[in-house]
């Protein structure tokens, strides 16, 4: 059967013309206005049925979420709010929806009803702009890196390195937890398992995408990510996304440098392409903000949020730098912040939104932090004390990209290996790209969803995945 999108009709341009409709019913008014939509578009489609031709049980089924099918001729519509209409001449129920048992209605429902829904809140407007939203982004940042020569590259997603050093990892295994083999020692024998050895899901591609840029100059990945944290915040999953570049002989300027032309990009191609999802989300998050008291609400609405980026540079400075501007602030002062403002101690969230969000209003780049809570793979600044560390913090997100240069020279990321306790057996061949050929490169990690957060206004991380992962929950 050949069908038109409904996108393809709501202009005029096939008026006159014979077209087959098929989507999910909106709503049904006066047993004749029949709104479907396709997923082509955020607009409805308008259906007008010849009440008398319309057998009753065919009308009784057109309920909110059935599916049909619809034949008829697109006409320049009578009505308000549309510039066309169907005139249908035969009308299909090909699934009805019982309206007593479909969850989904045409009134606003909370997000957290929506996302124990998530197989049906596609059907909304606002979660199918949103994925609409997440298809573009992520269109644009393969236009990005492809312009700009990069290649994309598929690093595991099983693997045996910890690349983050945090441990939060998701293993996997064959062997049958109720009976493990088990050594002289008693300790499990992996040497027995799928791989021989220990492995788990991956949380970084970045050091594999390192091996690949000491060779093809540039590239990335984009691929899932897991991380075993127990943090059940707006702003973190289990399983997420990950952009990850690495560009050979380039440093830490021109890799903040890179991090912001990236998502200056993504935005401008979905501030040209996907207006119409950009506007009505901006009008959800004004219906949603006004349930918040005033010094909660965005100053600025979301198509200005991302205009505001798009056109104007980042605000970059030092870890010590921002540090001093915290322990001038006012809520240090008076004591507001929870957590410890002092140099060598990492910036809560607290600590970030207030640069970003109080301070500066703008995204901002925050460079040089102590090695002490950075990864054992930066590289170390002549001060000794900090690495070439980089993380770009955006209003209403706080950390949306951390990357460095990487730390080229053997002797000292050998020396960094010890300190962090990575077996050197465990990543020679990470080892082995500075003995042979080695070159100043760097690079960075964009979390798609929190660019998704970013980009539609959505407040929290579950909202902008299809089928979020997070601690104990891990429904569909
Ligand atoms: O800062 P992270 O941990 O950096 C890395 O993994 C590096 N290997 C990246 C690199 O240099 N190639 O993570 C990078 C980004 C964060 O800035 C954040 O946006 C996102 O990934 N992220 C998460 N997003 C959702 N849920 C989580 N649990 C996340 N953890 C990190
Ligand atoms: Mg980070």
């Amino acid at each position: 059967m050949k069908r038109h999108v409904i996108s393809s009709l709501i202009s005029t341009d096939l008026v006159g013309e014979s077209v087959t409709v098929c989507g999910w019913v909106r709503t049904f008014r006066n047993d004749q206005f029949l709104s479907v939509n396709d997923g082509s578009s955020l607009q409805n489609l308008q259906l007008v049925l010849d009440r008398d031709a319309t057998p009753e049980a065919t009308r009784k089924l057109l309920t909110t979420g059935a599916a049909v099918c619809a034949v008829g001729q697109l006409v320049e519509s009578q009505g308000q709010g549309q510039a066309t209409e169907v005139k249908v001449e035969q009308v299909e129920v090909l699934g009805p929806a019982d309206p007593e048992e479909f969850p989904i209605q045409m009134k606003r429902h909370s997000m957290e009803f929506l996302r124990e829904k998530a197989h049906l809140r596609f059907r909304t407007s606002t979660f199918s702009a949103v994925f609409r939203l997440r298809h573009a982004l992520q269109f644009a940042v393969h236009d990005f890196f492809n312009s700009d020569g990069f290649y994309m590259l598929h690093t595991p997603i099983i693997t045996s390195s910890d690349a983050e050093g945090a441990g939060e990892m998701f293993k996997v295994s064959t062997l049958d937890p109720t009976d493990l083999p088990l050594d002289d020692k008693g300790v499990v024998d992996y040497s027995q398992d799928f791989f021989g050895k220990p492995v788990n899901l991956t949380v970084s591609g970045q050091l594999e995408a390192e091996l690949g840029a000491m060779a093809l100059g540039k590239v990335y990945t984009f691929g899932p990510t897991f991380r075993a944290e127990n943090s059940n915040t707006s702003r973190h999953l289990a399983e997420f996304w990950m952009i990850e570049p690495e560009v050979a002989f380039n440093d830490l300027s021109d890799n903040i440098d890179l991090a912001e032309a990236c998502l200056k990009h993504v935005l401008t191609y979905v501030l040209k392409h996907n207006l119409a999802e950009l506007e009505f989300l901006a009008q959800r998050e004004l219906q949603a903000e006004k349930q918040l008291p005033a010094d909660k609400r965005n100053a600025m609405g979301l198509i200005e949020r991302l205009r505001f980026v798009t056109e104007n540079s980042f605000i970059r400075l030092t870890y010590t730098e921002a540090i001093d501007l915290l322990r001038a602030s006012k809520p240090f002062k008076k004591k507001k912040f929870k957590f410890p403002v002092e140099w060598g101690v990492d910036l809560q969230s607290e600590h970030e939104r207030w640069l970003v969000e109080k301070k500066f209003n703008s995204p901002v780049v925050l460079t040089d932090y102590p090695a002490s809570i950075k990864s054992f793979y930066m590289r170390q600044n002549d001060d000794g004390k900090t690495v070439a560390a980089m993380d770009v913090l955006v209003p209403g997100i706080g950390e949306l990209i951390g990357g460095s240069q990487r730390e080229e020279r053997l002797d000292i990321l050998e020396k960094k290996c010890e300190e962090f306790n990575i077996p050197k057996d465990h990543v020679w061949w990470y080892l082995e790209t500075r003995k042979f050929g080695t070159a100043p490169h760097a690079g960075f990690g964009m979390g798609f969803e929190r660019l998704v957060m970013f980009a539609s206004g959505m407040t929290n991380i579950r909202d902008v995945i299809p089928f979020p992962r997070t601690p104990h929950s891990a429904e569909f």
